[in-house]
């Protein structure tokens, strides 16, 4: 057979790490086939100092492995809580002090993984080449951008429409291969249940809980004309309040989109510690994924 018909990637995604992540997974990676491994953010878990502990150990990984920060990573409890919190709304643009301190802090101890946020990579893995295209950070999902006045100070992105508009300019700056989206919250558009794959389960009233920027950057993508092959993201964990899951990956419109927050990703299973991670393989015109517990 033709060799660029058999050519592809394969890459190790993380879904929310959340502290599950020790120096097995270290040794697990640092022995597998991966090209690659892209990890969808939350490394942390409310306390900056152990989310710390994790990035320096991710920083001995030997993969080339990027990371977008999720929004438990540069963000202290005190300002996720508002951030989070109707009541405590007030207080979150000033909680935002400090948080480039706090991002430079995870950037150096993450090491060689890449902390990428609204960014264009050209990658070629294995032979096959393609764009990665990396979200908006520290996000939280909804309708409210989170960490604002921070996205503001740093990246201009003041609104989501800036946010979205950002994004597309990414886009523009494509080459001809296709595009795979890195996101920490995925996008809006792909269900409004409880248990959609990025639908809100923590409220009443079940709504779409995807980043609307997301879904304009897919859209702007696909209306140039761009293969999407994948986003992959996480944020919304696939076990829901109610003790549904939520699909892992569901495909539309020739894109496959990836839930990876399986949270815990350490779990005992039939009487063994088990660690999971989602196998991700490109081709030049396909993706596929399938959950891995090792
Ligand atoms: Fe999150």
């Amino acid at each position: 057979m033709n060799d660029a018909l058999t050519q592809a990637a394969t890459i190790g995604v993380i879904g929310d790490v959340h502290l599950f992540w020790d120096a097995e997974d270290v040794a697990f990676f640092n022995q597998s086939n991966y090209d690659m491994l892209l990890f969808v953010g939350d490394l942390a878990a409310y306390t900056q100092v152990r989310g710390l502990g994790v990035a320096r150990s991710l920083g001995k990984l030997r993969i080339p492995a990027m990371c977008i920060p999720g929004n438990h990573d540069g963000l202290h409890a005190l300002q996720l809580g508002a951030e989070i919190a109707p009541r405590a709304h007030r207080f979150r643009n000033v909680f935002c002090q400090g948080q480039d301190w706090r991002c430079t802090n995870l950037d150096r101890a993450l090491g060689h993984v890449k902390l990428v946020a609204y960014s264009r990579h050209r990658v070629e893995l294995s032979g096959i080449a393609f764009n990665l295209v990396v979200c908006r950070p520290h996000s939280i999902g909804g309708r409210r951008v989170a960490c604002l006045r921070y996205l503001a100070k740093k990246y201009g992105v003041d609104s989501m429409e800036s946010s979205s508009a950002r994004l597309k300019a990414l886009i523009d700056r494509c080459d001809d291969a296709p595009i795979v989206f890195l996101a920490h919250n995925g996008p809006s558009g792909l269900g409004d249940r409880a248990d959609s794959i990025w639908g809100c389960d923590f409220r009443k009233q079940e709504e779409d809980w995807g980043d609307r920027d997301l879904e304009e950057a897919v859209r702007h993508a696909k209306g140039q004309g761009r293969a999407v092959l994948a986003t992959v993201a996480g944020h919304m964990h696939r076990r829901t309040k109610s003790g549904n899951h939520r699909p892992g990956q569901i495909q539309k419109d020739g894109t496959l989109y990836i839930n990876a927050a399986e949270v815990p990703r350490h779990r005992i299973k039939q009487g063994a510690m088990k660690r999971h991670h989602v196998e991700l393989t490109l081709t030049r015109t396909t993706a596929t994924a399938k959950d891995i517990w090792v």
